[in-house]
């Protein structure tokens, strides 16, 4: 059970609370479509997600009443659809400022939006858009945050109990996420998008070093330099500059 966020002004004052839901994503998605239902911030809000979902059709597994799981329905009619990828902008690095704040060290954004705490990857985010003519009628921001799990089953998951040696209480870790989520939106309102894109590249996972990448089955060594307008990856390799979008390309080692 959660309560009505009291650190923002908007996000969480609608909150739908569901004890047990096949996903927060989903579930928010119908809510659109009933409009009256999902005003502007709605949080939708799980102890046990059963069927979460994760990036490129993977799945989201993770252990009931331990993690954050949950759905922020937004309505950013005021950004181009053509600036999309800065709704993936501004909530990686609501989680990283968070993340921080929590004195985890080290904080990268692996693209587009996996946050990781060194080399292990402590937070999933799936954003779904409705859109309707060039402007968005609903985001649907999905954030999945290890708090309290301390066994994953694989080498490259962590939590905040993992990283910071102790456990923390969920209504108070969701009201300060959401205190960071709302300030970032904030921001993103205020159209303030070339300081985020900055603050964005200078936190990515692996710019600037090189590494093992994969694409089409082909394995190679590159070095992330950037993005373009677009928000797909760059790599420089011997070959010279080559641009990815998410799909297309797997960071190796
Ligand atoms: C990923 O890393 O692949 C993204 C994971 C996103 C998981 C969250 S948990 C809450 C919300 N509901 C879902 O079904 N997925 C997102």
């Amino acid at each position: 059970m959660y309560k009505i966020p009291a650190s923002t002004l908007f996000l969480g004052k609608n909150l739908v609370f569901m004890p047990e839901c096949h996903s927060t994503n989903s579930h928010s998605l119908q809510l659109c479509q009933q409009s009256p239902l999902a005003p502007d911030g709605t949080l939708v809000i799980t102890d046990n997600q059963t069927t979460g979902r994760g990036q490129r059709g993977n799945k989201w597994i993770t252990e009931p009443g331990k993690n954050l799981t949950l759905s922020i329905i937004l309505k950013p009619a005021f950004l181009d659809v053509k600036n999309q990828f800065f709704l993936t902008v501004f909530t990686s690095l609501s989680l990283r400022d968070y993340l921080q704040s929590k004195g985890c060290s080290d904080v990268r954004i692996k693209w587009p939006n996996d946050i990781y705490v060194g080399s292990k990857k402590i937070c999933g985010i799936l954003i779904e858009n409705v859109v309707s003519g060039n402007r968005f009628s609903n985001s649907v921001i999905g954030i999945g945050l290890n708090v309290n799990q301390d066994e994953f089953g694989v080498d490259n998951a962590t939590s905040l109990r993992l990283s910071l040696n102790q456990s923390f209480d969920l209504q108070s870790e969701l009201e300060t996420l959401l205190a960071f989520v709302e300030a970032r939106y904030l921001k993103l309102r205020q159209n303030d998008l070339q300081s985020m894109m900055e603050e964005y590249l200078s936190s990515m996972y692996w710019r600037g070093e090189p590494h093992l990448f994969s694409s089409n089955n082909n394995c190679f060594e590159g070095t992330i330099t950037g993005l373009d307008e677009n928000g797909r990856l760059k790599i420089l390799t011997n070959s010279g500059e080559n641009l990815f979008e998410v799909k297309e390309i797997s960071y190796v080692r």
